[in-house]
């Protein structure tokens, strides 16, 4: 049966590792002691907040796991994904964390203020960096164990024809919740800016 639910959800992963990916190269670049404007990493920090955790992830934890956690099995996988989830998201919500703290640090010293020209140090460049490969490695990991889950879900064809509108529609009410298609290409938009960097080259 074609099940666009789960296909949806696949989809997506290319998305969210390309964001993995973004996040690896810019780890690299900080451990190598480069200098990464600041304000890109804030943009890396609004995609997994909004991208991953709120849309992808709400979509998953909200519509498709519940759906799905009923059938053949698959509870504990499920529940190893809901963890995995909470650690994506401790490990931004850190992120956000030093990054706030370099802007405030900024506002303090400089007098001009408005986080603009933000800084590195040396002591606040390698928790970022830690973050981020923490980060990468957490999508890698995570979207290539879904997609064995999703695989096994459309092989099984363990999701009805009905369950699969259903899942259609809540993806829908998902998408309004984070500001609809128009966020959506804006998200997208973001991350081919960051794939055109200098950084990322
Ligand atoms: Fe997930
Ligand atoms: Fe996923």
């Amino acid at each position: 049966m074609d099940c666009s639910s789960t296909d949806s959800l696949m989809q997506e992963h290319l998305i969210v590792r390309r964001i993995g990916n973004i996040a690896q190269r810019c780890s690299d670049r900080l451990y190598a002691n480069e200098d990464i404007p600041i304000e890109d990493i804030q943009i890396i920090s609004v995609v997994m907040e909004e991208f991953v955790d709120a849309f992808h992830h709400g979509k998953e934890e909200k519509a498709y796991f519940p759906i799905t956690r009923s059938k053949d099995g698959f509870s504990e996988d499920i529940r190893k994904f809901l963890i995995e989830h909470e650690l994506g998201r401790r490990i931004a919500n850190m992120l956000r964390r030093e990054l706030n703290a370099l802007i405030a640090h900024d506002d303090d010293s400089n007098s001009k203020g408005a986080g603009i020209g933000l800084k590195w140090n040396n002591r606040n460049k390698e928790p970022v960096a830690r973050f981020l490969k923490s980060y990468a490695i957490f999508v890698s990991d995570h979207t290539t164990k879904e997609d064995i889950f999703f695989k096994t879900i459309q092989a099984k064809n363990s999701i009805s024809e009905e369950e699969d509108r259903e899942l259609l529609r809540h993806y829908e009410a998902c998408k309004g919740q984070i500001g609809g298609q128009a966020r959506i290409e804006e998200i997208v938009k973001l991350i081919d800016y960051l794939e055109g960097r200098e950084w990322t080259k």
